[in-house]
């Protein structure tokens, strides 16, 4: 699965912590756009797309949620409990996100400007899509 999790390097001093995120070490596109998910209720369900080229890099300055993933082949649940921690997704994933603490903001970092021809927001469509793409997927 094109998903990776990672712990972003903390520059911690007696002053507090620092994190810098850098197009080239942790995450390999240019930012296009950056969007922020808060406010959201501890049993609702969000996310339920995948996109055919947007990359992105996700991560909880505060609070913590999960991500379940699925890439037509491998499922996974991703927790983000820590603003050190960062998931990179760079294929065609489906997600969905879930688990949210109160208070929490998930950050995203993307390699594109929104664009909605860019979403599959069917499971069934996404399912095709990847069959149809397999090869280029590998
Ligand atoms: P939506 O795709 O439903 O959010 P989620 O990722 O949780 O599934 O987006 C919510 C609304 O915000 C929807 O009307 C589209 C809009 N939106 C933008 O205008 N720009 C963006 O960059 C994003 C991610 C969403």
């Amino acid at each position: 699965m094109k998903a990776q999790e990672f712990l972003f390097n903390s520059h911690g001093d007696s002053r507090g912590k620092l994190v810098a995120l850098e197009e080239g070490k942790e995450f390999p596109f240019t930012v296009r756009r950056f969007y922020y998910i808060y406010d959201t209720l501890g049993d609702v369900r969000r996310g339920f797309h995948a996109h055919k080229q947007l990359k992105q890099l996700l991560f909880c300055p505060n609070g913590s949620c999960k991500l379940h993933l699925d890439d037509g082949r491998e499922q996974r649940e991703v927790l983000l409990d820590s603003p050190d921690k960062g998931l990179l997704l760079t294929g065609v994933i489906w997600r969905e996100m879930y688990d949210f603490a109160p208070g929490t903001v998930l950050a995203v970092l993307a390699s594109a400007v929104y664009d909605e021809s860019d979403y599959m927001r069917e499971y069934s469509d996404f399912a095709k899509y990847v069959k149809e793409h397999e090869e280029v997927y590998e």
